[in-house]
């Protein structure tokens, strides 16, 4: 049983609005929601109905048109660029459905490279990418290029990356969307053990009900509503 702790996220009638010239697309009506440290969530619902719209606000790199967004007893409205860049990069980690790896970096390299942002010395960051390898089963791929590994290799490698700076919330925003049905479950079961073993909370998206199994809770989007939000485990 995970504990489950204060909020680490609180958005109050989130509402985004995007503007195509004379028109307007409500992405996100009103949605409030707390997600607390330890969860594992998955939000879900048809293309189109606002996933990634929300994870990009829960990822503080959008903005609402309307709500509030207070991450870790922060109101981010209070912070400016710098302070919120930085904030972003010591307390979230992401993980992209393309994953998004550096192809002339070794996955060892790509890990090192949040860390290396950061300003960590190389030799501490090569320790805590090598040490974010082997938590994902892949150090004797480290010296290995993107493009000589699976989709399902490449995505783990992408997870090392999220958790190398120690984030307090991982972030995906359909990350088995170009996976095979084993490589999603062998994805989002990873996703499981790091939440439970490095204590990381995790929201992502997905639009394949079969994953739902893995979480232990579920909110169902559409129309830029939440539909339900299940507490499952
Ligand atoms: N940058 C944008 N500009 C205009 N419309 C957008 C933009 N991003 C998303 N939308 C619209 O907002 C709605 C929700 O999109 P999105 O959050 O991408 O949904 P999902 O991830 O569930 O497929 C869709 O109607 C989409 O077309
Ligand atoms: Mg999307």
């Amino acid at each position: 049983m995970i504990e489950i702790h204060q909020p680490i996220l609180k958005l109050r009638n989130i509402k985004r609005r995007f503007m195509l010239g004379e028109t307007s697309i409500d992405a996100l009506n009103s949605v409030s929601l707390d997600i607390h440290e330890g969860e594992f969530l998955a939000v879900w619902g048809p293309s189109g109905s606002g996933k990634s719209t929300l994870m990009n606000i829960i990822g503080l790199i959008d903005n609402p048109t309307e709500g509030e967004v207070i991450f870790d007893g922060q109101d981010i409205h209070l912070l400016n660029d710098d302070a919120l860049t930085n904030f972003r990069s010591e307390k979230i980690g992401f993980v992209f459905q393309n994953f998004n790896l550096v192809p002339v970096l070794s996955a060892l390299e790509n890990v090192m490279l949040p860390l290396q942002i950061q300003g960590v010395v190389e030799e501490l960051a090569r320790g805590r990418a090598i040490a974010a390898l082997v938590d994902v089963g892949l150090e004797r791929f480290k010296n290995s290029l993107p493009d000589k590994l699976s989709g399902g290799q490449r995505q783990r490698v992408a997870i090392a990356r999220a958790l190398v700076v120690n984030p307090k919330l991982v972030i995906a925003d359909e990350p088995t969307a170009n996976l095979d049905s084993e490589n999603s479950s062998m994805v989002v079961e990873l996703m499981r053990e790091m939440n439970r073993v490095r204590k990381v909370t995790f929201v992502f998206t997905t639009h394949d009900t079969r994953l739902l199994d893995h979480v232990d809770r579920k909110i169902l989007l559409r129309d830029g509503n939440i539909i339900s939000d299940e507490v499952t485990a």
